[in-house]
């Protein structure tokens, strides 16, 4: 099942601005990416059954390998949008050769890919977000700003523009918005006029005077443990990404893809896109969503799902412990119900 045809093709003689499979090997043999919460997920899982199974953020295949050993009937198709994510979680899913198949694509194409896989429906989707830990440690790609590197944070080849173009050509309130909505940076117009200033002498290249830019503005964070520079950094790689809108509609597509009684489980790593899956499943949990002011309802809108997770879960002081990224996660779960509004049905 894995392997051949699909949009895997793509990426033959295409610029990657994926990651590459050597380099990911590399910082895989000196620090594997530890899947996160991964006691939780797995509890999500029947240990029997031929479900369907799509992991939307394959990344490392962490928790892929771990879904394909706990159900030996499932199938799972994984969704990545960075090609060396997808080579790499290749390897590490060869044991189960035949009961996968690998997508370099986003998963707001989530429902193409099913179709392409000719699923009309899922059992379990599950949403990873953000980055692995193979992409952060990677200079070249420019998400961290522990390490000097281009200014980078595509996560894959289909994202346009490198941030160090939005650094040089966006307007200084169009950056504004950008540290502000996505995050949540306070005095993000006084880190915005830095950055015009700052352009204006010379076009941005590297993290390390992104970075140092952010150190030297005071008041920045206002957030207890997250740094100027790890916000600054977290609003563009969004920006860039388009993470919000990819999130929305991944999301929702997703849910539709759903089986009655299927699940989906997002695991999100900040507050904006935590408050996304909170508001959408909170949405999709109810009959009607007209304004409370009517007097009936006009919307006819019919619950899709059942909350299972009334607080998100989040890790363990064992696994945070064990790995200091996972602390920000946030895992909310919601089961599809039997309404009879579905695509699937
Ligand atoms: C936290 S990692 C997933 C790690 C994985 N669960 C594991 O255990 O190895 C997130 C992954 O999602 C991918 N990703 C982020 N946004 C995406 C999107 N919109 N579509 C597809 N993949 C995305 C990133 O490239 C990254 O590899």
């Amino acid at each position: 099942m894995n392997g051949g045809g699909f949009d895997e093709s793509k990426a033959e003689g295409s610029v990657s601005q994926g990651g590459s499979f050597e380099v990911y090997q590399r910082l895989f043999a000196d620090a594997p990416h530890k899947p996160v919460m991964p006691r939780e997920v797995l509890e999500l899982v029947p240990e029997s059954g031929a479900l369907k199974i799509v992991d939307a953020t394959v990344g490392c295949g962490g928790h892929s390998s771990l879904i394909l050993k706990k159900n030996s009937g499932a199938v799972l198709l994984g969704l990545d949008r960075d090609d060396g994510a997808i080579e790499f979680a290749r390897q590490r899913l060869a044991f189960a050769d035949g009961r996968f198949r690998l997508v370099t694509a986003c998963f707001s194409e989530i429902g193409r890919c099913a179709a392409e896989m000719g699923w009309l429906s899922a059992d379990i989707v599950l949403m990873d977000l953000g980055l692995s830990s193979l992409q952060l440690d990677d200079p070249s790609r420019g998400f961290s700003y522990m390490h000097d590197g281009p200014l980078d944070m595509r996560m894959g080849r289909d994202a346009g523009s490198a941030a160090s173009d939005i650094l040089n050509d966006c307007s200084r309130d169009e950056l504004a918005e950008i540290f502000f909505r996505y995050g949540e940076i306070r005095r993000s117009r006084k880190l915005a006029d830095e950055i015009v200033a700052e352009r204006s002498r010379e076009p941005f290249t590297n993290t390390a005077r992104l970075a140092e830019i952010c150190r030297r503005l005071p008041g920045l964070s206002r957030k207890r443990g997250l740094t100027a520079p790890t916000l600054c950094f977290q609003a563009l790689r969004v920006a860039v990404n388009d993470e919000m809108r990819q999130l929305e509609k991944g999301i929702a597509d997703a849910v539709g893809l759903l089986a009655p009684g299927g699940v989906i489980v997002v695991i999100s790593f900040n507050s904006a896109e935590d408050r996304i899956v909170k508001n959408f499943f909170r949405e999709e949990a109810r009959d009607c969503i007209c304004p409370p002011d009517f007097p009936v309802c006009r919307c006819g809108h019919v619950r899709r799902l059942e909350i299972l997770t009334r607080k998100p879960l989040v890790p363990k002081d064992d696994e945070i412990a064990a790995n200091r990224r996972a602390a920000p996660a946030r895992l909310r779960a919601a089961r599809r119900t039997n309404c009879s509004n579905g695509a699937n049905m």
